[in-house]
């Protein structure tokens, strides 16, 4: 169930219950069982209230039956209407006391044969067509007056009769009853019937008009006592009132009513005449309860007179009090009632609220449960959907994963493709060297071969590239450039290829002289990139330039590639920098990867590549570069200027890709045997290779592994090492910091060479100490040239070293353990000089080498052998000693250690071209 209907329904649960507690508040109208109608002739006259007192006085012991009187007031017609009324309230009974009999009866017996049951009481109708009648027997009362009075009268006299209303049934009854039992006393005589109605009023209007019969009556019978208080009074008047005897009916207790008129002396008797209001309510009741109840109920009637008025008066007092008793504690019993009545109200309207609360409460509960259970619902989704995406997390990451491992594996192919193209192109380097004895088809085939070899390796590493940029691997090392110059040495080496394809290849620039920073690697890809593009697309006549325009105020360099040859296709145009592109006319020098490559590269120098081509008219790509070197971080600057940029790359490839014509040889043989060198390489052929190739000038040793590389570096103590730096038990660069680590071998030269080329590795490979860093695939060519390079550094070192005099902290570069070699070898012989015996042994034992160690490192580091040295400085502090003291030539030979002044004189004059004494007439003459 939502939220909204278990709203409604809990307010309409509300509702009904309210409305069910109200219903039981208002019981008190609401469970009414039965009407009772009352048609009451009159109310005037003390009897009625009597009456009516009777009635309620029962009827309140049954809250279930309703009492309606109507009060006709004397008035058949207005009682007639009355009981019209009553009957249209619904009336279950109807109890009459007709004004008059013949006018109300036609009504009754139409009530009565509707079946609604009617009780007649006091006053009769003229038919039997009713339930019940109620009253005393008023021909008897009337019988029994008329007999008292005879008594009275002693049996003469004359009487006046009041008689109630003549149409009314007890008037004619009594009167029936009266002048029947006086027919008994002859001499009694009714001398006047006055017709009073029931009412004293009319009585005293009549009476006066008889005063003449009232002067001789000797006794009053009226139908009523009223009526007889009414007689009384005017007979006073005439001074009357004690001569005539005053009988009347009625009998009713109170202060204005027959008992106290008797005890007062002013009726002489009266008879009770019931009301029959009680018994005709239980009647009712029994009626209305289905009971069947007697059709005549006649009630007792008693004579009051002297004799019984007191015991009566008394007994009627008590009962007044007693009633009045029972109205004080009806009315008590009321005010409970009434007050039960609120507090049962109060009681349900906190039942009510107690029931809201509850319900309130309950809802509340439900509406928490309800949430609990949504809250539920929802983690259990909110789980069900975490799981999901943790497998979908799961499935992504196995995809990348895969992806990855795809990855690394086409890296890791495209990283062994590397070592055997390189041999085979070093293979066909050797076998070109042959070329003169080959057919001209086997020259086209080794070109053919040696092209494809290079195209392959330019493929892989545009490939491996392309896999670092997306890695985000690729970093830009930027330097200072002059960008004219960087250009000017591009376009040289595609001056052949534009002079052999007649293409009118030239730069545009208005300056000599623009420096930027860039990384000189990548630019140098990009415009080989561009330019092979270029060169493809041009023909004879065609012509390419390269522009170069400072844009001082946007802070930028535009360069720009331009050919006027076939163009591309707009197509082609469009997705020129794609990778994954594969246009119809697609041949280049590498493949559509290069521009591609180009685009990311420019992008790593927040710089942009765009191209706009035109078919039959041309292509132009522009480089944006920024000036300056605030657009890259710290970690991508260089402090050092690389003012020597070699451009290995398109050499190497122009030359390979045979775009060039045949490259000059620069071997130089001039190197002699007598140096060593040490390859560390496990690939076979590559070192087998190399071996052969270095063996034409140097001494070669050779180790498969970094445990036995590192072993002959020590037994052997080459002039270089060449070391892979992935290596089976030690890689390349343990070795070199093992090397160059320790005194016995911190002086030998080491080249690593690898395949892998990320700027860190490098700077790892320098910081170990190495003096070089190759990267595969090289050309043997290049490699060569290094090694005769840092040879060349070490003979200027070994100049330096062997000059220096000791004892003097060296400012010159070198390897700081070999400098304090050298100076701690120097000052063990200074302190030796004297001595002639000391040698090459005692200084390797007091240095901790072996003699050949000791020899080598010498000879590596000087350039000369020890003895030779030792030599040398027992000279050099001869002639010292020559210009400074006053010793004699043999008292210095023997000072500086020589064993003869004639061995001392050989040696000088074979190192200084002159004798001792010759030397030291040369130096006294240029001072004087
Ligand atoms: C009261 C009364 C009584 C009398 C009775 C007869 O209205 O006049 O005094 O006994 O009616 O119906």
């Amino acid at each position: 169930m939502n939220r909204a209907a278990g709203l409604i329904n809990y307010y309409l649960y509300q509702w009904f219950l309210i409305t069910l507690i109200l219903t039981s508040c208002t019981e008190s109208t609401n469970d009414i069982k039965y009407r009772i109608g009352f048609s009451q002739c009159t109310d005037a006259d003390q009897w009625r209230r009597v009456m009516h007192e009777e009635m309620q006085r029962e009827i309140a012991f049954h809250p279930e039956v309703e009492l309606i009187i109507k009060n006709a007031a004397n008035s058949s017609n207005k009682q007639i209407q009355q009981i019209k009324d009553l009957l249209e309230e619904d009336i279950d009974l109807l109890i009459v006391s007709p004004n008059e009999a013949a006018p109300i009866t036609p009504i009754i017996e139409e009530i009565y044969r509707r079946g609604i049951p009617v009780i007649v009481i006091d006053r009769k109708i003229s038919s039997s067509s009713y339930t019940s009648y109620v009253g005393a027997n008023n021909y008897e009362i009337g019988s029994l007056a008329g007999k008292y009075a005879a008594e009275l009268l002693n049996g003469k006299g004359k009487i006046i009769e009041i008689t109630g209303l003549k149409g009314s049934t007890p008037a004619i009854e009594r009167h029936n009853g009266f002048t029947q039992s006086l027919k008994n006393y002859p001499n009694i005589e009714i001398v006047k019937e006055v017709e009073g109605k029931w009412e004293i009023d009319t009585v005293k209007q009549v009476f006066p008009a008889i005063l003449d019969t009232i002067q001789q009556a000797n006794l009053v019978f009226a139908h009523n006592d009223i009526m007889g208080l009414g007689a009384y009074e005017i007979s006073k008047q005439i001074g009357r009132e004690n001569d005539i005897k005053f009988i009347g009916i009625d009998g009713l207790a109170g202060s204005n009513a027959g008992l106290q008129f008797v005890n007062d002396g002013i009726l002489d008797a009266t008879f009770t005449y019931p009301t029959g209001g009680e018994l005709s309510i239980n009647i009712a009741l029994d009626l209305l309860n289905g009971k069947t109840v007697s059709k005549e109920n006649i009630l007792q009637t008693t004579l009051i007179n002297n004799g019984n008025i007191k015991v009566m008066k008394l007994q009627s007092d008590k009962i007044v009090e007693q009633q009045k008793d029972i109205l004080r504690q009806t009315a008590l019993i009321e005010s409970q009632k009434e007050l039960y009545q609120n507090q049962k109200i109060l009681m349900y309207i906190l039942l009510a609220s107690l029931s809201c609360s509850l319900g309130f409460g309950a809802y509340i509960l439900y509406s928490l449960k309800e949430k609990q259970q949504t809250f539920k619902k929802l983690k259990a989704k909110n789980k069900e959907i975490t799981k999901q995406r943790n497998q979908i997390e799961k499935m992504a990451l196995k995809a990348e994963e895969a992806t990855q491992a795809k990855l690394k594996f086409f890296t890791n192919i495209s990283h062994e493709f590397r070592t055997p193209l390189t041999l085979i192109m070093a293979a066909v380097e050797e076998l070109k060297e042959l070329s003169q004895h080959y057919t001209s088809q086997q020259n086209k085939d080794l070109n053919l071969i040696n092209r494809n070899a290079a195209r392959l390796l330019r493929l892989i590493n545009q490939l491996m590239d392309f896999r670092k940029i997306e890695n985000s691997k690729m970093q830009v090392y930027a330097t200072k450039h002059n960008i004219v110059k960087f250009i000017k040495e591009i376009m040289v080496e595609f001056e052949n290829l534009a002079n052999k394809n007649k293409i009118d290849f030239h730069l545009t620039t208005n300056t000599n002289q623009l420096n930027i920073w860039f990384d000189s690697g990548m630019l140098d890809k990009v415009l080989f990139n561009l330019l092979s593009n270029a060169f493809k697309f041009t023909r004879d006549g065609d012509f390419i330039r390269i522009g170069i325009e400072e844009r001082i105020l946007e802070n930028k360099v535009l360069l720009v590639v331009e050919d006027s040859g076939s163009g591309m296709t707009p197509e082609h145009v469009k997705f020129a920098f794609d990778r994954f592109y594969k246009g119809n006319n697609y041949e280049t020098f590498g493949t559509g990867l290069g521009l591609a490559l180009s685009k990311e590269m420019i992008k790593l120098h927040h710089g942009n590549l765009d191209v706009s081509s035109e078919m039959g008219k041309g292509t132009r790509f522009e480089i944006e570069l920024q000036l300056g070197k605030n657009h890259f971080s710290t970690e991508q600057l260089s402090n050092s200027e690389d003012k020597d940029f070699k451009h290995t790359e398109i050499k190497f490839f122009l030359e390979n890709l045979n775009l060039k014509s045949q490259k000059e040889k620069t071997i130089d043989n001039s190197q002699s045997k007598n140096i060593s060198i040490l390859i560390i390489e496990d690939n076979d052929e590559l070192r087998n290779i190399l071996s052969e190739k270095l063996k034409k000038e140097y001494e070669v040793f050779e180790a498969s592994n970094g445990k036995t590389g590192l072993d002959k570096a020590y037994d052997k103590i080459p002039d270089l090492i060449i070391s892979d730096v992935m290596l089976p038990k030690m890689d390349g660069l343990k070795i070199t910091k093992t090397l160059k680590e320790d005194i016995k071998t911190s002086h030998i030269p080491i080249i690593l060479l690898t395949s892998k080329n990320s700027v860190e590795q490098k700077i790892e490979g320098i910081q170990t100490g190495a003096d070089a860093y190759i990267i595969k695939p090289f050309n043997f060519k290049f490699l060569e040239e290094s090694i005769k390079n840092i040879l060349k550094n070490r003979d200027a070192l070994k100049k330096r070293y062997s000059h220096e005099l000791p004892l003097k902290e060296s400012s010159t570069n070198g390897n700081s353990l070999d400098k304090k070699f050298i100076n701690s070898f120097k000052i063990k012989v200074e302190e030796n000089i004297s001595n002639a015996s000391y040698s090459a042994n005692e200084i390797a034992d007091e240095l901790g080498l072996s003699r050949v160690q000791l020899y080598r490192k010498i000879k590596a580091l000087l350039g000369v052998g020890i003895n030779d040295y030792i030599k040398s400085i027992r000279l050099k502090k001869a002639k010292i000693l020559m210009l400074e003291s006053d010793l004699t030539i043999s008292e210095i030979a023997y000072e500086v250690g020589f064993s003869s002044p004639a061995y001392f004189s050989t040696a000088f004059k074979t190192k200084y071209k002159l004798s001792p004494s010759d030397f030291l007439k040369k130096e006294h003459s240029s001072k004087s």
